[in-house]
């Protein structure tokens, strides 16, 4: 009888610890993904690309704010954010306040599900066993539209279903975007069709990375696609990996750099044919407030420096 009571105390205190680390130590554990992308002409210029996706901020988060403003430093030519940027009703000042150096360079934007819905509360580990098909399960509102006037007033363009075209140090770059998939927001009726002839890149930015939207912007010729809201899975094991996507993505595309291509999804394993785009996918930098635990998954924003296709 002692011995189960060691090994269930045992149990207890490893649990309680694991928690603590998960919930305290490595939530805030924020960390840059580097990867160079050969997208780009021959004889282009190397272009810093800097994805920030799923915030997921409140006010009181100080120490992201700070980590995130100091990403200036890194002095990218273009930001891409893709969704989940607030958490609560009072969260839009605190997002411009994080983004303000930021908001200083050429970005584009696309919305998620949680910045239109604030979080309700649940269980933490429901990550893993939701379905994802079911959206946010909220109706309580967001200040979605003071979020968009906030990074639109200062030169972000909104991707929200809207193809444009930017010239970023010379570079012509078609990119589109779609409203959130997961809540079924996305109109690839509005955003389709071939990438323009003059445009040096492509790129297709959306918050869920579901395969119908991967499967259009590969087919339409994105040479990279953008996407966040998988969170890497979140909490995952150590040595293994993501259990869950929260979309229809498969976990071994959850984060990183990977390729797609149209029907990529019922093949992951095959390799990767001529022309396939490139995709990221990144795990995010926050958790809803209402699960405030990353496991074997840190926080992350990633540097994507695009360089000459020759050079992949
Ligand atoms: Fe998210």
């Amino acid at each position: 009888m002692r011995a189960v009571t060691k090994t269930v105390l045992g149990l207890g205190i490893a649990g309680a610890g694991v928690l603590g680390w998960a919930s305290l130590v490595e939530r805030n554990a924020f960390v840059l993904r580097r990867f160079d992308v050969p997208v780009l002409p021959d004889g282009a210029e190397p272009l810093r690309v800097l994805h920030l996706s799923d915030l997921h901020l409140l006010p009181r988060q100080r120490a992201k704010r700070t980590w995130v403003h100091s990403l200036a430093s890194l002095d990218p030519d273009l930001v891409i954010t893709t969704g989940d940027n607030i958490a609560a009703p009072d969260a839009v000042p605190s997002l411009l306040d994080a983004y303000d150096l930021l908001l200083g360079v050429s970005g584009v934007f696309v919305l998620g599900s949680n910045d239109y819905f604030a979080p309700k509360l649940k269980n933490p580990l429901g990550y893993l066993t939701r379905n994802f098909a079911k959206g946010v399960g909220t109706t309580q509102r967001l200040p979605t539209a003071d979020l968009v006037r906030g990074l639109g007033s200062r030169g972000w363009v909104d991707l929200t279903n809207r193809r444009d075209s930017l010239t970023v140090r010379g570079l012509r770059i078609d990119v589109r975007g779609v409203d959130d998939p997961h809540l079924g927001y996305d109109r690839l009726d509005l955003v389709r069709g071939p990438a323009s002839p003059d445009a040096d890149v492509t790129l297709g930015v959306t918050h869920a990375p579901y395969q119908r939207v991967l499967d259009a912007y590969a087919s339409d010729g994105a040479d990279l696609v953008v996407a966040g809201h998988t969170h890497g899975g979140q909490v995952c094991v150590p040595g293994y990996g993501a259990l869950v996507t929260n979309c229809d993505l498969d976990t071994g595309r959850v984060k990183g750099l990977s390729r797609w291509w149209p029907g990529a999804g019922s093949t992951p394993s095959s390799e990767a044919p001529e022309g396939a785009a490139w995709l990221e996918v990144s795990a995010g930098l926050g958790t809803a407030p209402t699960a405030p635990v990353r496991l074997a998954c840190r926080p992350e924003a990633t540097l994507l420096t695009l360089v000459p296709r020759s050079q992949g």
